[in-house]
């Protein structure tokens, strides 16, 4: 298939787009490197630098050629500056998302792949199923569950088929990519930063949740096995006109048990300290897969926690400074 990639000069998109090209398929990457890198990009891909808010730059790539799909990985993605600054998130995930897809439904491609999120959820103590109720507690959430709405009309009224894939907390790395966003507020890569050197100690922001430990509880996926689905959600949107599912391992770590994980990786004793809460996040999202592995034929291929820290902490002890 020819896949026009949204955001894939970020840390998923640029994973997705290399495992697409692996599978035989075209690739164009479009991304304006406003968080990306044009070396995560593969370069296999053709690579267009533009922005969602750019619809002649939009109608200019998706005339390029016929495009079976777009995968839509472009946003802003974090929590705590979405609860500081959101109108900096409805106009980037929302407005610049309408535009990808008016202009690619304009554009006759048939198939779209959006990233949605854990965020779509509330906490909840046992793993989340796409039943649960929907009530973001940010409004980085409150942006991918709109967007989740869009692609529902237009699926309704232009006939897009398209999937939304739910990711939980996306980590690991492959040999030549891995997770570099600016700036790191992911737990994984910041926990490798202090084994790096480059900051003195972790911060656990909250330790008072109604959790055991009193700290966060997430499930952890590998962006390898995230790239998987989005290979078998292009397949099976053949089948299926919508598909909304989430993308977990189905097992909770909180906080303290990652940064544990994580000195037994390393073999660094990792200081850690405690800090207040940050607003947005929520006390325990654990996934139900068991849609995805139905519906998908999905099955995580790396999904021990060791596992996934051992490889994001090869990328970084091979990339120290990112794709800088
Ligand atoms: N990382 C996670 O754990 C996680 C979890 C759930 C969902 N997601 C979603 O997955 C997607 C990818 O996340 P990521 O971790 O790879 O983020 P990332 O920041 O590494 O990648 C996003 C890419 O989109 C590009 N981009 C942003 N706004 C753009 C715009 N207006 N026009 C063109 N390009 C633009 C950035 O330059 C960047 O290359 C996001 O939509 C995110 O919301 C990520």
């Amino acid at each position: 298939m020819n896949v026009l990639v949204a955001g894939g000069a970020g840390y998923i998109g640029g994973i997705v787009a290399d495992q697409l090209l692996r599978a035989g398929h075209q690739v164009t990457v479009f991304d304006s490197l406003i968080k990306g890198y044009r070396a995560a990009a593969p370069v296999g891909a053709a690579f267009v630098q533009g922005t969602l808010h750019d619809r002649a730059a939009l109608d200019a790539v998706l005339g390029r050629a016929a495009f079976d799909a777009v995968m839509h990985f472009a946003a802003f993605i974090e929590a705590g500056e979405s609860m500081v600054d959101p109108g900096r998130y409805f106009y980037n995930n929302v407005a610049g998302s309408i535009n990808l897809i008016e202009a690619a439904s304009a554009a006759g491609v048939g198939r779209f792949v959006f990233s949605s999120t854990a965020a779509v959820y509330a906490s909840n103590d046992r793993p989340l199923r796409e039943t649960d109720t929907l009530a973001p507690v940010n409004a980085y959430g409150a942006t991918k569950l709109m967007v989740e709405q869009i692609l529902g009309w237009y699926g309704q009224i232009k006939g897009l088929r398209f999937a939304a894939l739910r990711y939980f907390n996306a980590c690991g790395a492959t040999a030549a990519r891995g997770e570099a966003h600016r700036p790191e507020t992911h737990l994984i890569p910041l926990v490798l930063q202090v084994v790096l050197g480059q900051r003195g100690q972790i911060s656990i922001y909250g330790a008072d949740y109604p959790t055991p430990d009193g700290t966060c509880i997430r499930d952890y996926i590998h962006v390898v096995d995230l790239a998987q689905a989005h290979l078998l959600a292009l397949d099976a949107l053949a089948e299926h006109e919508r598909i909304v599912c989430n993308l977990g391992n189905g097992a909770g770590y909180s906080v303290r048990q990652v940064i544990d994980a994580a000195r037994q990786v390393t073999g660094h004793p990792i200081p850690a300290v405690e800090a207040p809460r940050r607003p947005g996040d929520a006390a325990i999202l654990v996934a139900d897969a068991s849609k995805a592995r139905a519906l998908l034929g999905w099955q995580p291929a790396i999904p021990d926690l060791h596992d996934i820290i051992a490889d994001a902490w090869a990328w970084h002890r091979s990339h120290p400074h990112g794709y800088q």
